[in-house]
């Protein structure tokens, strides 16, 4: 069972980016499945870390390809994924302080976040990144 389905919609046209949208939605759904499952917390708090840890390298490695391409709009892109990162570090140090749950509704949000990033924003850089990228 899955939250996220992956189909060429969300398809950049850059086969590393594209790549690493597919891994990020993958821990999305397998954090979901973790809850649903009723997983132990720190299986949960695991995949988390690694969905932080896997979201900043591919946003550095996409910043990098927006710069080299010449994006005129690369702050803007620059700020959507600063603030996407610390709604997630958010949801982590909430879970940090016991003071939150990371529920299938949270989940649902994330997930939308990230798909309408990726199908939008990150579809409106997709020249920039494909002239970074050498295509
Ligand atoms: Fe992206
Ligand atoms: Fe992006």
């Amino acid at each position: 069972m899955s939250i996220f389905e992956w189909t060429p919609i969300y398809e950049t046209g850059v086969p590393a980016i594209d790549d690493q949208h597919r891994r990020l939605m993958t821990f999305v759904n397998e954090m979901f499945d973790a809850l649903v499952q009723g997983h132990g917390e720190q299986v949960v708090d695991r995949i988390l870390d690694d969905l932080i840890v896997y979201t900043k390298q591919h946003f550095e490695f996409e910043e990098k390809l927006l710069e080299r391409g010449g994006d005129d709009d690369i702050d803007a892109h620059i700020a959507k994924h600063r603030t996407l990162l610390s709604a997630v570090e958010g949801l982590q140090q909430r879970r940090a302080a016991g003071d939150i749950e990371v529920d299938e509704d949270t989940l649902e949000l994330l997930r939308d976040w990230l798909v309408s990033h990726i199908r939008d924003d990150d579809a409106e850089r997709a020249p920039a990144v494909m002239r970074g990228a050498g295509h």
